[in-house]
């Protein structure tokens, strides 16, 4: 079985300025003990205006931290009022992007071909996407679930080599979980990581699907994350609220090292 390193990701979403920023990222490295990092990789998911402080801050004091951005527009340059080149977040060092979110998806009109196009950008410049993927609660109670999940995904890395899959991340959020309290039980996460890891399998082949790293989000917080890290197709997690609290988020990435489940 191949041994997958998990990756624990705060998505802080519009919250927090690059002062407030600042304050979090040093509480949370102070509180992480130093050896964490050889067990699960973390990431912060900063808004941009905070990215170019936390970057500073995580240069300067050698931090094991990883700066992460929430989104990206797929071109490098033009006329896109009010978007993020990836060219500008690779600059920064940023070396994960989350990549269709359901509130991008939502709120924002982004669609499964935006996301396809995006997720090539990150990887032709050198970063990480997060690719999301999630289903509403009237697609999960109309037995949609794993079309939708899987349809998205099929989207999503349409046109990607192996070797360009088994580098990304793929992140399941049912979308009725996010910010509401209610966790998919640690059952149904995973036979829906283990379904979009038998896709992967199919769009690939074993090796890669069996390298390409799988989190759950969705109301994810220090109690419910070794229960959910001990899924065989759970690397990891995507997490909103808990995020933003440095005590809850170091608890909760302590709690996901392989050794504490
Ligand atoms: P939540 O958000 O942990 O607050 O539910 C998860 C996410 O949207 O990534």
């Amino acid at each position: 079985m191949a041994t997958r390193k998990p990756l624990i990701s705060g998505n802080w979403k519009m919250n927090l300025n690059h002062f407030e920023a600042i304050q979090t990222v040093q509480k949370l490295h102070y509180l992480l003990p130093k050896d964490i990092f050889e067990q699960v990789d973390v990431t912060v998911h900063v808004p941009f205006t905070d990215i170019r402080s936390v970057q500073t801050l995580i240069d300067s004091e050698e931090l094991d931290l990883i700066l992460g951005a929430q989104h990206c527009h797929w071109q490098d340059s033009g006329a896109f009022t009010g978007e993020v080149s990836p060219a500008f977040l690779e600059k920064l060092n940023v070396k994960y992007v989350v990549a269709g979110h359901s509130e991008r998806r939502e709120i924002f009109g982004e669609t499964d071909e935006m996301v396809n196009k995006k997720v090539a950008a990150i990887q032709q410049h050198n970063m990480v996407p997060i690719v999301c993927c999630g289903e509403t609660l009237e697609e999960r109670e109309l037995g949609e679930t794993e079309s939708k999940v899987l349809g998205q995904i099929e989207a999503a890395l349409a046109g990607r080599s192996n070797e360009q899959v088994a580098a990304l991340v793929v992140a399941y959020e049912p979308i009725w979980a996010i910010g509401t309290g209610k966790t998919a039980t640690a059952e149904d996460a995973q036979l829906v990581c283990h379904a979009i890891r038998q896709k992967l399998r199919v769009m690939t082949d074993d090796a890669t699907a069996g390298a390409v790293r799988i989190q759950y989000g969705g109301s994810v917080k220090a109690v419910n994350a070794a229960e959910l890290m001990g899924q065989a197709d759970i690397d990891g997690a995507l997490v909103g609220g808990a995020s933003l609290d440095p005590d809850e988020f170091a608890r909760l990435v302590q709690f996901s090292a392989p050794n504490s489940v």
